[in-house]
């Protein structure tokens, strides 16, 4: 057992001399396009487009990064027109964007903003929208680039997909112009469904047309893995199970489903969290050095991680992963209440808000070094984190405080992706005095006091990708079905775990954990197993 964490002294090296400021234009010169497109959003009138979407837009705008008659034609069911559409548009930004209004920039982007109300499932409104985007693309200039955006619930893509190709808005109409299509998670909901979901959009557009979003990839401190990873020459050597103890991944929010009920109640949190996000953290974490930073070469090597994730068969899940629900509790001095109770939700639900995998990678880099993830709703706080541990120094010199442990500390590495965006390396220090006495403290960098700003949203950077046309940071099909097959292993395994309870008479329970706690006595038991516990956060 590790002893009590003490607080630990910070320390805080300069801030580095290569300052990327947001706000500084010529940093991001190489990401500026000139190139104008016209973005058709489908669910124009939910909360991703009013949340997300358009305040990054008008961010890339106002920033100059996306030329001035870059053009949105937002399209759902919604009773709008351009008037009211760009009223919650405006609302939208003026909340969400994290930058002043500008209210130039604003009369700019809302010029180019339009509304089309239609059914998903109509050709009729199909042939309107063909006829609309011509008229705009005529009107605007936005030299027949065409970027489809599906920000609907997942029911629909398919239909919408299908009436894009039958209306012939699926390819590029001029040889120098190109036609994008993002594809919002969930992609699917095991496998098969993911499965079926590429073969339907590939009969229509070609892969390198398509963009499956994930938008954990577009934050910074994502991106700032890779970087960590293959632009430092000294962690390389050490990265790997001659030096890595085990790794820890958390995901933690203190949310609970929030009125999305309905759709929670039908994803959990393996689907929800795991399968996408997580998934990506621990294939960045752990791929091989990819040969250039190109999507090719980049997602190569994610897939071949994700490969070498060891499949689990049905009787292993229960050893090998813990799921609970959240329980009625208190979050910071708020009510939470059961997960069974919240709207949307079905009273016997056996749905997980919370979820730990202990994942084995068997390839020669990580044989035997478990990586551990846990992700739920209803945590103590919001906390993304990625956690090397290295194995501890082999012998102990100093006599240490009797209070603290006798063996020596382990080294961890922490990847803090939000919030307090930063990494820090935990080491052993000597405390001032005249005796040796031993105590962790960290090595921090924190992009707030290095870069003087918080790192930019997520969509920002997703968005510029999918107009520069760079998939780097998208999944590609073969990663996504990867991906599923380990977690569809995983559902199959909790499925039957469920019909052999019913079938010898019994009620299935999840185990709970309460509101506002770090997940159910089950989770710390997967750890203690191996000699090891769940971080602190
Ligand atoms: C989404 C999930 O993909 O990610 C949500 O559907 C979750 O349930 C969200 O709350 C978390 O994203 P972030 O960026 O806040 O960590």
């Amino acid at each position: 057992m590790t002893p009590a964490r003490r607080p630990m002294p910070a320390y805080t090296p300069m801030p580095t001399g290569s300052v990327v400021l947001e706000g500084a234009p010529e940093a991001h010169a190489a990401l500026r396009t000139t190139t104008p497109a016209l973005m058709v959003i489908f669910g124009a009138s939910g909360d991703l487009a009013r949340r997300k979407l358009l305040p990054a837009l008008y961010k890339l705008i106002y920033q100059g990064l996306l030329p001035p008659n870059f053009t949105v034609l937002g399209y759902a069911r919604s009773d709008y027109d351009d008037v009211s559409f760009r009223e919650r548009a405006q609302e939208g930004v003026e909340r969400f964007a994290d930058v002043e209004f500008d209210p130039q920039v604003w009369e700019t982007f809302s010029q180019h903003l339009f509304y089309i109300r239609g059914s998903y499932t109509d050709p009729e409104d199909f042939r309107r929208l063909a006829g609309q985007i011509q008229a705009l693309e005529e009107r605007l200039d936005t030299a027949h680039n065409r970027l489809f955006y599906l920000a609907t619930p997942p029911d629909v893509y398919e239909s919408i997909a299908t009436h894009l190709g039958q209306v012939k808005l699926a390819r590029p109409t001029r040889p120098t112009s190109w036609t994008r299509l993002v594809v919002e998670k969930p992609f699917g909901h095991d496998l098969a469904s993911a499965q079926a979901l590429n073969d339907h959009l590939l009969a229509i557009f070609q892969e390198d047309q398509i963009y499956r979003i994930d938008h954990y990839l577009g934050k910074e401190t994502v991106q700032n893995i890779l970087v960590f990873r293959f632009a430092n020459g000294i962690f390389e050597p050490i990265w790997n199970r001659n030096y890595v103890d085990h790794v820890q991944i958390t995901v933690a929010e203190s949310i609970g489903v929030e009125g999305r009920g309905g759709y929670y109640d039908r994803a959990g949190a393996l689907r929800d969290m795991v399968q996408n996000h997580m998934l990506q953290l621990v294939a960045l974490t752990a791929m091989e050095p990819p040969v250039a930073f190109d999507a090719d070469a980049v997602r190569n090597q994610k897939v071949n991680l994700l490969r070498s994730i060891r499949p689990l068969r049905p009787e292993e899940v229960p050893r090998y992963t813990v799921r609970a629900q959240y329980a009625a509790g208190n979050i910071d001095g708020v009510e939470v209440p059961d997960y069974l109770d919240e709207p949307g939700v079905r009273p016997d639900s056996t749905t997980e808000t919370f979820v730990a995998w202990k994942v084995e990678i068997d390839n020669w880099r990580w044989s035997g070094v478990p990586f551990y993830l846990r992700t739920g709703k209803a945590l103590p706080r919001k906390i993304s984190e990625i956690a090397i541990y290295f194995r501890r120094a082999p012998h102990l010199l100093f006599q240490s405080d009797p209070h603290l442990s006798q063996r020596p500390q382990r080294n961890v590495l922490s990847m803090r992706i939000q919030p307090d965006e930063g990494i820090s390396l935990e080491i052993s220090a000597k405390r001032p005095g005249p005796s040796v006495q031993i105590q962790p403290v960290h090595m921090e960098f924190l992009y707030g006091s290095s870069f003087g700003v918080a790192p930019p949203d997520a969509y920002q950077r997703l968005l510029l990708d999918v107009v520069r046309g760079d998939s780097t940071l998208f999944t590609r099909r073969d990663e996504v079905e990867v991906a599923w097959d380990r977690v569809t292993r995983i559902l199959e395994g909790w499925r039957l775990e469920e019909e052999e309870a019913r079938r010898s008479g019994l009620s299935f329970r999840l185990p709970t954990y309460r509101a506002g706690t770090w997940g159910p006595a089950e989770a710390g038991r997967l750890l203690a197993r191996d000699g090891q516990r769940w971080r602190r956060l």
